[in-house]
C-alpha cells in the first residue's frame, strides 16, 4: 500500500489511467507495471488455450486473443494489457507466408532476396488484420477505463529484417546486404511497411487501444550511423502517424544503449529500455526528455523473491519518483518463468514507497 498523499490536482484528473498518464508524464501515485510477454508459455491458463489452438489460430480468433490477454492482467494485477497478437502478423496481408514451427520460431517460406519480391509486396490488404482490432474492442469492453489497452506494432527494420532472412538471424547478413547495396530498394520496402503499419495501428487505436508499442526488437545490431542513415527517418514517420491518431506511442528495442539518443529523435512518447543499461544512466542519457518503460532482467524472475525485490526496488529507486516511468521489463518473460514471482513484482512495485519525494512533488 502507497503512503504517498494523493497529488493529482483536480484540473489533471482525466479518465486517463495512471498507465496512460505516465505515458504523458503526468503526475502518478506511483510507477504502473506491466511485463512484456505476460500472456505466454509460463502461465498454465495461456498453455491450456494452446493445447487445442495453435498461435496463429489464438491471434486470428478474437474471442481467444481477447480471453488470452484479459486472463493474463487479471491473473498478475497489472496496470496494462497488451493485445495478444504477433508482430508477424501484417506479413501474411503484404504476399509473405510463414509460419511458427516447433521450438524454431518463426519461418517465412520464401524470404525477400531482390528488388522485384520488394515490389511485388502488397500494401493495399491492411483491412485483413481487422481481428486484432476486434480482439481489442472486446478487451476494452471488459477492462473499461481500468487499466490501459495497448495495441502494438512491428517497426520497420525488425519486421523488413524477418522477411529478408526469414525468421531470426545472428549476423542480419542478407538485411544489411539490401540496406547497404540497394538503398533504393531498401526504403521502398520500408515505405511499403510504413503504408501497412500505419493503417494497422489506426485499426487497433479505432479499437480503443490507449497506447500504441512499436517493436522495434532487433535494432540492436545496427551501428550507430546505420540505424540514422537506414532507420531512423522512416521510423519517425511511422512514429508521427501513429501519434497523430492521438495517442502516445512505446518505442522499444533490446541491446539499445548506444543507439537511445537516436531513438529518441524518433519523437517517441515513451522508450523501452532493456536490462544492460542502469535506467538512471539511460534517463539521464536522454536529458529526461521523453518517459522511460523498464528494465528489470526477465531472468532475475528467476530468484529468490527477496533478491527480486532488491532489484525491483533498485529501477525504482533509479526512476527517483520521477513522473514519466512505466515498470516493466528489459525484454520479455521466458517459458518456464514461476508466475508467483511475476505476481510478486506487482506487489514489490505496489509497496515501494520512495525515498526521493521530493522529485515526484516538484
Ligand atoms: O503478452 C504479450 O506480450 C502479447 C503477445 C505477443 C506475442 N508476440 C505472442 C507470441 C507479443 C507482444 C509478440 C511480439 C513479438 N513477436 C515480437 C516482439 C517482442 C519481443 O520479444 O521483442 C517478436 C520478435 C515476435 C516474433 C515471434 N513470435 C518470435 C521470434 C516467436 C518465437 C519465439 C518464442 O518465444 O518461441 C514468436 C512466437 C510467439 N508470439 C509466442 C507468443 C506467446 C510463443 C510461441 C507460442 O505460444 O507458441
Amino acid at each position: 500500500m502507497s503512503i504517498i498523499p494523493p497529488i493529482i490536482t483536480p484540473d489533471l484528473q482525466s479518465s486517463a489511467t495512471r498507465f496512460v498518464r505516465a505515458c504523458l508524464r503526468k503526475p502518478v501515485d506511483r510507477s504502473p507495471v506491466w511485463f512484456l510477454r505476460q500472456a505466454g508459455r509460463y502461465m498454465r491458463e495461456y498453455m491450456e488455450v494452446r493445447r487445442h489452438h495453435s498461435l496463429l489460430e489464438i491471434c486470428k480468433s478474437p474471442k481467444l486473443a481477447a480471453e488470452v490477454t484479459i486472463t493474463a492482467a487479471e491473473k498478475l494485477d497489472v496496470d496494462a494489457a497488451i493485445i495478444f497478437a504477433d508482430l508477424l502478423l501484417p506479413l501474411e496481408c503484404m504476399g509473405l507466408d510463414f509460419e511458427f514451427q516447433q521450438g524454431e520460431g518463426p519461418v517465412i517460406h520464401k524470404p525477400l532476396r531482390d528488388a522485384a519480391a520488394i515490389d511485388a509486396l502488397v500494401t493495399t490488404r491492411a483491412s485483413e488484420l481487422a481481428y486484432v482490432g476486434e480482439a481489442i474492442q472486446r478487451v476494452v469492453t471488459h477492462f473499461h477505463d481500468r487499466i490501459g489497452i495497448i495495441g502494438f506494432c512491428g517497426a520497420p527494420f525488425t519486421l523488413a529484417s524477418y522477411m529478408i532472412e526469414g525468421g531470426g538471424s545472428r549476423n542480419y547478413i542478407e538485411t544489411k546486404k539490401i540496406m547497404y547495396r540497394y538503398p533504393d530498394a531498401w526504403r521502398k520496402l520500408l515505405d511499403k511497411l510504413v503504408v501497412v503499419l500505419r493503417e494497422f495501428a489506426a485499426q487497433q487505436v479505432a479499437a480503443g487501444a490507449d497506447v500504441i508499442q512499436i517493436f522495434d526488437s532487433w535494432a540492436g545490431a545496427l551501428s550507430v550511423p546505420d540505424y540514422r542513415d537506414f532507420v531512423l527517418p522512416i521510423t519517425r514517420t511511422l512514429v508521427r502517424e501513429v501519434q497523430s491518431l492521438g495517442v502516445p506511442v512505446i518505442y522499444f528495442g533490446v541491446d539499445t544503449a548506444s543507439l537511445l539518443p537516436a531513438m529518441r529523435e524518433t519523437g517517441a512518447d515513451v522508450l523501452g529500455l532493456d536490462w544492460r543499461t542502469p535506467l538512471d544512466q539511460a534517463w539521464h542519457g536522454l536529458d529526461y526528455a521523453c518517459a522511460v518503460q523498464g528494465n528489470l532482467d526477465p531472468i532475475t524472475l528467476f530468484a529468490e523473491p527477496e533478491f527480486i525485490r532488491t532489484r525491483v526496488h533498485q529501477i525504482l529507486d533509479q526512476a527517483a519518483g520521477r513522473a514519466g516511468h512505466i515498470f516493466n521489463l528489459g525484454h520479455g518473460i521466458v517459458p518456464g518463468t514461476p508466475v508467483e514471482n511475476v505476481q510478486a513484482v506487482v506487489k514489490f512495485v505496489r509497496e515501494y514507497v520512495p525515498a526521493h519525494r521530493d522529485v515526484r512533488h516538484a
